[in-house]
């Protein structure tokens, strides 16, 4: 077992770390240690300071050393006199909010524990251990039962939270998070992933100071503008050295991270369910789950910790047929032809896809309803058969004829006003009566928190996926949420509705899924503004950004890979001048930078020169080649597209045989000098081979002193290198 218990501690060990908490003298159960194993209890490290204006629990009597305020806790409450931000604050009945939990009993159970309705890291009975410790507030009958998933072999520990009202008044939570990380020392930084829409995952670095820090999104999905999941890191961690930990949110809606640094120079880390778009009326006898947070740390920099969350979210997070299979090169019509088309364009561009070697044709918005634009349409989910003539049957016909398979694009969240379903339904639109309600991108949303709205939703996908050879979904979410208001809801209990939305979404998309197993889904709200652990349960994959631009894609990837796997990114080649930033970069940079991820292309494939149709299908096949190292070796970042003047990744094959260095050379010089790396995870004793030359290097010499990227000519040059060992 990877949980045991001794004299009250706590201890959670994975192959690498150590987690662990105490029950205290006074049931208080405050945190010790999450870090390098130590066969250590680490209690010694607690000091016990008097500090002024920090109160003292009752039972400490005269005692000023013991606060709440001041230990590393567990679980931090709201209202008896820890000030730092609590976890969890809850309204009693008589308006109170002061929660102080002890501890009261724990259970250790072999596998892992799930999470009703809510989307969880998945582990076979002997993958797993859980650790559940109960606690009860001292004064009512609220009980917290702290969960914990441990993972050895993957160095993974997943937390949840489940707030139990055994009273028989109901009370109302106000803020439930899922993660609180208590660390008494240390000069810590915090990375996250900051952006916009066609600019998601900026890597942003910054220094922990006194005070509160914050990441999250009240928008009622994880966002573009900051992603659900963040590092903490000591100073001066590297990507090869230094400890850090992750932790991401499997969730899909609002959430918040924040860090605060107190008076002591301790630091505590929250994270959860954004509690200004949340609050729960929880009845008598009632139970409510918070969403799981995947923690994972490393002492060996941040490469490491992503490695771990790659492998933790491709194995054991992702699910159905395609989780590790390799996922078919698809071609996308939207920026082949945006709303302009009909079938005999679509064929036009399956055709020459077909012939220059893609293996899906997906089709994109505007093939439904009366849709030519963004004002119309969404929700009316029956083929426009002005535009596709003969129906979706014989144009998915025609595309089976030519060897490939079909795909099709949905948005089954939103409600145009302009549209059938509006007609008959107004009212499943969100909306608070007597207010106009927002528009985003000329749209409204649906009230996924009603059940006849996703029932219908259900009939009107299943529908078009029974009535034509379709294999892939991609689902689609293209506005953030406001006006939030229910009809279904009390008034009391519209602060639900925002992860009641989820909790619908999550319901359909596993109604769905289930029941459609040999389709791919692709998640993506206008490209990477859900891009998160809770999508990933569902869809394998989601559309990175709607930013093709090779060059941004480096930047946009790069943040993407410090927590999701290769295999999760949606990243396709598109026509130059890009459509998004009007760059024209090489087409050989935009199919390596493409290959990153769930590869396909964006474009018209019959306006390429016959040179660059060549060209498509060598991609192709070099793709369908070094997929299966791309998918499942190890991924290496081997520079920092932020600050260098390249960027440069690199895949290894699991048992190091086979080394991929992609990237490109963003800028050319005259006179360059040429650019040294370091390559990462090689077997040090082993000889490799540059691929297409007789130079063979030792693997030790590819990691200590690197090699020189190749002189560029040009802007935006593209790097492939591939090392094989020589075998004696
Ligand atoms: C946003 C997506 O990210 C795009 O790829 C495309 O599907 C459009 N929506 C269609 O409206």
């Amino acid at each position: 077992m990877a949980v045991r218990v001794e004299n009250k501690v706590f201890y959670l060990e994975t192959k690498n770390s150590l987690y662990q908490m105490k029950a205290d003298e006074h049931g208080v159960l405050r945190h010790l240690w999450y870090g390098p194993k130590t066969e250590q209890d680490m209690d010694y490290l607690l000091d016990y300071p008097d500090v002024g204006f920090a109160g003292n629990i009752y039972e400490a009597d005269t005692c000023r050393t013991y606060s709440l305020n001041t230990l590393p806790l567990e679980y931090g409450t709201a209202g008896v006199g820890d000030y730092r931000v609590p976890a969890v604050a809850i309204v009693h009945e008589n308006g109170s909010n002061a929660l102080d939990l002890r501890c009261k009993a724990y259970r250790i159970t072999e596998g892992k524990y799930s999470i009703p309705g809510l989307p969880a890291v998945y582990a076979e009975e002997q993958e797993a251990d859980t650790l559940e410790i109960v606690l009860k507030d001292t004064a009512t009958e609220i009980y917290v039962i702290l969960q914990y998933g441990i993972l050895e072999e993957y160095d993974i520990i997943t937390r949840s939270v489940i707030i139990e009202n055994r009273g028989e008044q109901a009370v109302t939570l106000q803020r439930v998070h899922s993660l609180c990380l208590d660390f008494p020392y240390g000069d810590w930084e915090w990375i996250h992933f900051h952006g916009r829409h066609a600019m998601e995952r900026q890597f942003e670095r910054l220094e922990v100071f006194h005070g509160i820090q914050e990441s999250g999104s009240v928008r009622g999905m994880s966002s573009h503008q900051q992603n659900p999941a963040i590092l903490l890191c000591e100073k001066g961690c590297t990507e090869t050295s230094g400890f850090c930990i992750g932790a991401a949110l499997m969730y899909s809606g609002g959430f918040q991270a924040q860090i605060e640094k107190d008076q002591l120079n301790q630091t505590r880390v929250v994270m959860g369910i954004h509690p200004d778009t949340f609050s729960w009326k929880l009845e008598g006898k009632d139970c409510f789950y918070a969403p799981e947070v995947i923690l994972s740390c490393s002492n060996e920099g941040m490469g490491a910790l992503s490695r771990q969350f790659h492998r933790i979210i491709r194995e054991h997070v992702c699910r159905g047929k395609y989780k590790l299979e390799e996922r078919p090169v698809l071609i996308n019509n939207r920026e082949a032809a945006y709303f302009d088309f009909d079938d005999k364009k679509l064929l036009n561009i399956a055709k020459e896809a077909a012939r220059l070697g893609v293996d899906m044709m997906v089709m994109d918005d505007g093939w439904f309803g009366k849709r030519d634009d963004d004002c119309s349409g969404l929700g009316d989910w029956y083929v426009n058969e002005k535009k596709l003539k003969g129906g979706l049957v014989k144009l998915v016909e025609q595309v089976n004829d030519l060897g490939m398979k079909f795909g099709i694009w949905f948005e089954p969240e939103m409600i145009s006003e302009d549209s059938d379903l509006y007609r008959a339904h107004p009212d499943w639109a969100i909306q608070i009566p007597g207010r106009k309600p927002m528009r985003g991108r000329s749209r409204l949303l649906l009230d996924m928190t009603r059940k006849e709205v996703r029932d219908y939703l259900y009939q009107a996908i299943s529908a078009v996926l029974d009535s034509a050879n379709v294999e892939y979904v991609k689902w689609d979410m293209n506005r953030s949420i406001s006006d939030w208001y229910s009809a279904e809801l009390t008034p009391d209990r519209q602060g639900e509705m925002p992860h009641r939305y989820v909790l619908g979404l999550y319901e359909l998309l596993e109604r769905l899924t289930r029941d459609y197993p040999n389709v791919l889904f692709e998640g993506g709200s206008g490209g990477g503004g859900r891009f998160d652990a809770g999508m990933l349960y569902y869809c394998p994959q989601i559309w990175c950004s709607d930013n093709t631009d090779a060059y941004e894609r480096t930047r946009i990837q790069y943040g993407t890979s410090f927590f999701y796997p290769v295999s999760a990114v949606g990243s396709h080649v598109s026509a130059v001048p890009n459509h998004q930033t009007g760059r024209v970069t090489p087409f050989g940079t935009r199919a390596v930078t493409a290959m990153a991820g769930s590869f396909g292309y964006e474009l018209d494939l019959n306006t390429l020169s016959e040179e660059e149709k060549k060209e498509v299908t060598a991609q192709i096949k070099r793709f369908k080649k070094y997929g299966p190292l791309i998918h499942n070796g190890a991924y290496y970042r081997l520079s920092n597209p932020m600050e260098d003047k390249f960027a440069v990744w690199e895949f290894v094959s699991p048992d190091q045989s086979q080394v991929l260095v992609h990237g490109m050379i963003f800028w050319t010089e005259a006179n360059m000098l040429r650019y040294p790396v370091r390559l990462q995870g090689l077997a040090a004793g082993k000889r490799y081979r540059l691929e297409d030359t007789e130079q063979e290097y030792t693997g030790a010499a590819l990691m200590e002193a690197g090699i020189l990227l190749p002189r560029s000519r040009g802007d935006y040059a593209p790097v492939e290198l591939v090392f094989t060992e020589v075998s004696n």
